[in-house]
């Protein structure tokens, strides 16, 4: 799998001009992480870091990202990380209706590849994409939906939790559940 994602980044993601996103990168970020993870993190899109550095959650966000990840007794390098757009939106706005239509084939394309167990989706706008819907974040946290015959468990973004540190409770409910499923 990890050859097979190496060929989607190179030969239809480093060079992809299918939004205007394109315009304004530094770099995509295809993702990182395991290419047989059991459990995969999709977010939003690139921030600031992200398209400096071509690495998805490596700013203040990624970095509780990380941290969550270690309070599951894993690293980094056991799950895959990616987002909904691979290419940062100016200001770190929400993708465009059209930037997600052209962007998301590629997720598609690495979950079919990586074949999760489960999948997290962080955040009101990372979930309504993948899932196709306008329901709120606050409603859809916390239960199992299915994505492509693979559970997937909304929570809230990383980002959301550093400004309202009192979510983190429910977060890490949800994790729990996450890891039961594991
Ligand atoms: N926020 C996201 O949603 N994705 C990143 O990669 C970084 C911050």
């Amino acid at each position: 799998p990890a050859a097979l994602l190496a060929a989607l980044d190179r030969d239809h993601v480093r060079d992809c001009r299918k939004c205007k996103l394109c315009e304004k990168r530094n770099n995509t970020v295809f993702g990182v992480g395991n290419a047989a993870a059991r459990l995969v993190f999709v977010g939003e899109g690139p921030g600031f870091e992200e398209d400096r550095q071509g690495i998805p959650f490596v700013g203040p966000a990624g970095q509780l990202l990380t941290r969550m990840i270690g309070a599951m007794g894993l690293a980094r390098e056991d799950v895959y990380i990616c987002n909904i757009v691979k290419c940062r939106p100016p200001q770190n706005r929400a993708p465009l209706p059209a930037e997600v239509e052209a962007c998301i084939p590629f997720l598609v394309r690495q979950a079919e590849i990586i074949a999760p167990k489960v999948i997290v989706c962080l955040g009101s706008v990372a979930t309504q994409n993948l899932l196709g819907t306008a329901e709120k974040i606050t409603r859809l946290r916390g239960k199992f939906t299915s994505w492509r015959g693979i559970p997937v468990m909304p929570t809230y973004h990383p980002a959301f939790l550093l400004r309202n540190p009192n979510m983190k409770k429910p977060v890490w409910e949800d994790i729990q559940q996450v890891m039961a499923l594991l």
